[in-house]
């Protein structure tokens, strides 16, 4: 059987041109690439600023660095996400508390977040999973300033994910995405932040390079700066930028056939007695489209698509709180994460995927299940 891959990334010829001219130029950071890409992220999510980086998690990392979280300070996290949700505020020495999620989008909600709550509480971090948004995120947003506690958003699936026309990443304090290969545009590995406060935007900007005072294009003599902080090298590179610009330019059109295929793998999965998933939503940027089915059955269907060639994921496998890392408080049970965990399968929704090849993994789902 011909492969179906998992994800396709979206470079034609004519980027990888402009990137081989990138490479001949030999200036390979600080270009005028890393400018224009977060110009088109700015414009895309309609946010004041952003900050290219070397991936999500550095930039995750940088927000809690800039917002001052720090040792025996609270973190809420989500128990189901990616690890990176949690190391990134670990980072910083500050304790994670986990918290559960919906059943049925894997989202945190306001409910859990004031069920965690304490008086050592800084910042609270959601996760728009798969690329379904967290829908009482603006009231999470007015809770958390109501507390004075930071709202982080990560945003490493949600490209395109939208909540009444306003995208996410614009509800709490700042936002890190995502561009590592699998996801809907990718620079390799990379990342951005967005946000709307020019503090936070120039504390990032210095952190993310040594924590130096001055731009180098802006620098009058060369090697003359001052360095403020404990910063880092989270830099992206030019030609990484220019991928990113290229694709950011044309994901609408990218967006609108994930979307599409959500719909296709909606109409021809409905219905079925033992596999669920969560209802058509045109603000979901379709990351994948995941359906869950009994935990026994789950990872036989996952075999059987290995063995056909039919690419899938699980994302995630386990709450973060039960890798051994996380592990230390053993009474803890997130019965909806865990309910996530066992039963999810992550199907493609990648713009090359073609209506036939939706309809050969749902009729095999429907074989399996
Ligand atoms: C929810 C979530 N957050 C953060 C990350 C980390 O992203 P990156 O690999 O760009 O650091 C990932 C990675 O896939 C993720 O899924």
């Amino acid at each position: 059987m011909k492969k179906i891959s998992f994800s396709k990334v979206d470079i034609n010829k004519k980027d990888t041109k402009v990137i081989s001219d990138i490479l001949l130029s030999g200036w390979l950071t600080h270009g005028k690439y890393t400018t224009k890409f977060e110009n088109s992220f700015k414009l895309f999510t309609k946010s004041k600023y952003s900050i290219t980086v070397s991936n999500c998690t550095a930039g995750l990392h940088l927000i809690f660095l800039a917002l001052g979280i720090k040792k025996n300070d609270e973190v809420i996290v989500p128990a189901m996400s990616h690890v990176a949700s949690a190391h990134s505020a670990s980072y910083t020495g500050a304790k994670v508390k986990f918290c559960d999620v919906n059943k049925v989008d894997g989202n945190i909600n306001l409910d859990q977040i004031k069920k965690n709550i304490s008086y050592k509480t800084k910042a609270v971090v959601v996760v728009h999973m798969a690329g379904s948004p967290v829908k009482d995120v603006k009231e999470i947003s007015n809770y958390c300033r109501k507390k004075k506690i930071y709202l982080i958003e990560d945003c490493a699936h949600a490209l395109g994910t939208k909540i009444n026309s306003k995208h996410v990443g614009n509800f709490g304090d700042a936002s890190s995405f995502s561009f590592y290969p699998t996801k809907q545009i990718t620079t390799g590995e990379g990342g951005i932040v967005i946000t709307n406060n020019y503090k936070i935007f120039e504390k990032i900007r210095r952190l993310k390079a040594f924590g130096i005072n001055n731009d180098i294009n802006k620098r009058k003599m060369p090697g003359k700066y001052d360095v403020l902080d404990l910063g880092f090298n989270y830099r992206m590179t030019d030609f990484q930028a220019a991928l990113g610009y290229f694709q950011i330019k044309r994901y609408k059109s990218n967006l609108k056939k994930r979307r599409m295929n959500a719909k296709l793998y909606e109409k021809s999965l409905n219905g079925l007695k033992n596999v669920f998933f969560e209802k058509y939503n045109i603000n979901n940027s379709y990351f994948i489209f995941q359906i869950f089915v009994d935990r026994d059955k789950r990872d036989q269907i996952v075999k059987k698509f290995q063995k056909l060639n039919i690419g899938c994921s699980i994302h995630y496998a386990k709450p973060i709180n039960e890798y051994k890392f996380y592990k230390k408080d053993k009474t803890k049970k997130f019965d909806n994460a865990k309910f996530y965990a066992d039963s999810n399968i992550s199907l493609p929704t990648h713009s090359s995927l073609k209506p036939m090849e939706i309809e050969l993994i749902c009729k095999k789902i429907k074989e399996l299940t």
